[in-house]
């Protein structure tokens, strides 16, 4: 496989770090990361997490994943050692899925082999809830390991960082790369963004005001975990009969989106998001073999959100990511009136009445001890 250009500059400022002794030795850093929906889907990949399409995304505010990471290094350890605990308690499951993520992560991070990690980490919004929370788990894991990276040898750009951040986060889930930038992000390589790259995500500058802390209300039709893995969906794109069309409108709708977002014109971007996501469950149906992640209320919701729009002409529109629950983003001009709707009109859809509201996030923080 040949090696891209940010993937040889890392590797090359890897080997420099190997050299070095660090600063100090132990010591701790905690940090909160998003989640993140997507308005472009990413959906299918090549080898090595790179994706078959760009996309572009908003990031959230209210779910988030928390992460402490206590870190030791010492020549005599053979690492990288993981004591891993999820809200408190052991967790063999994801404890298992972090420790082979650093270890793909140690030509990167060479000092990882001395280092042992005490790593606990929670999410804010109600554990399967069906969001998903890869995006945010990994990138808190890449951004509190950089920062650790920063506190052994010494501070760097944070520009830096944050781009070093989104690759090592997109090694452990795609999406997880545009949770390192508030706002939007965009992953993935596309003709209106000159500096866009399918190592790492940019964030989106420009944006039009009305987009600015725009809604996004979370309609939990179903909790726990999928049928279809998002990892076998990906994986069956290859064998899709429609996967170059949509990998041509994908791009389509990039290009017709760095348009809108700095028009502001809302009603075309609810047409695109919208077109995006029923795009994205065609695939899944259309796929070898198909399987369907909407469930009858999901398809419910969306008649009554199409509805709703026709007999109020406000700006409202549904996202899905690959599970059966509905994301309804809007904006904050009309989020009285949206938010009444959705409280009183949607909530017998969802599983036990929950209803997550968010909205558009600064990204992630450093918490401070
Ligand atoms: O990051 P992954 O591999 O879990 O894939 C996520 C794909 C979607 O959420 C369906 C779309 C996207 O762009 O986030």
């Amino acid at each position: 496989m040949t090696m891209r250009a940010y993937e040889l500059e890392l590797k090359y400022a890897a080997k420099k770090i190997a050299e070095l002794t660090p600063l100090e030795t132990t010591g701790s850093v905690s940090w909160k990361c998003p989640s993140n929906i997507a308005v472009v889907k990413y959906w299918g990949k090549y080898s090595g997490q790179i994706p078959a399409n760009s996309s572009i995304s908003m990031t959230l505010k209210e779910a988030v994943t928390k992460i402490r990471i206590d870190y030791k290094w010492s020549r005599e350890i053979k690492g990288p050692k993981l004591n891993y605990t999820f809200e408190g308690k052991e967790n063999s499951s994801f404890s298992r899925r972090i420790l082979s993520y650093l270890l793909t992560l140690v030509d990167f991070m060479p000092w990882l082999q001395h280092t042992e990690l005490t790593i606990d980490s929670a999410n804010t919004f109600p554990h399967s809830a069906g969001i998903a929370s890869s995006a945010s788990a990994m990138s808190a894991l890449a951004m509190g390991l950089c920062e650790v990276e920063e506190k052994l040898f010494g501070n760097k750009d944070m520009e830096l960082c944050k781009r070093k951040s989104s690759y090592l986060a997109r090694l452990g889930s795609g999406s997880a790369s545009r949770s390192v930038y508030g706002q939007m992000a965009i992953w993935g390589k596309t003709a209106n963004w000159a500096n866009s790259s399918e190592e790492y995500a940019i964030a989106v500058e420009d944006i039009h005001d009305s987009f600015i802390g725009m809604k996004d209300s979370i309609l939990i039709i179903e909790s726990g975990t999928k049928e279809v893995s998002s990892s076998l969906g990906h994986d069956l794109m290859k064998t899709n009969p429609y996967s170059k069309v949509r990998f041509e409108v994908a791009e389509e709708n990039m290009q017709r989106m760095s348009v809108i977002l700095r028009n502001g014109d809302i009603s075309q971007f609810i047409d695109i998001m919208e077109n995006e996501a029923l795009t994205l469950h065609s695939m899944m149906m259309t796929s070898q073999p198909g399987y369907i992640l909407m469930k009858p209320n999901t398809v419910e919701a969306i008649h009554r959100i199409r509805d709703y729009r026709r007999r109020t002409g406000l700006s409202i529109g549904f996202t899905l990511d690959a599970g059966a629950n509905v994301h309804i983003l809007y904006p904050k001009s009309h989020a009285v009136s949206i938010t009444n709707f959705i409280n009183s009109e949607l909530k017998d859809l969802c599983e036990q009445g929950k209803i997550l509201h968010d909205e558009m996030g600064p990204g992630p923080e450093r918490i401070k001890e």
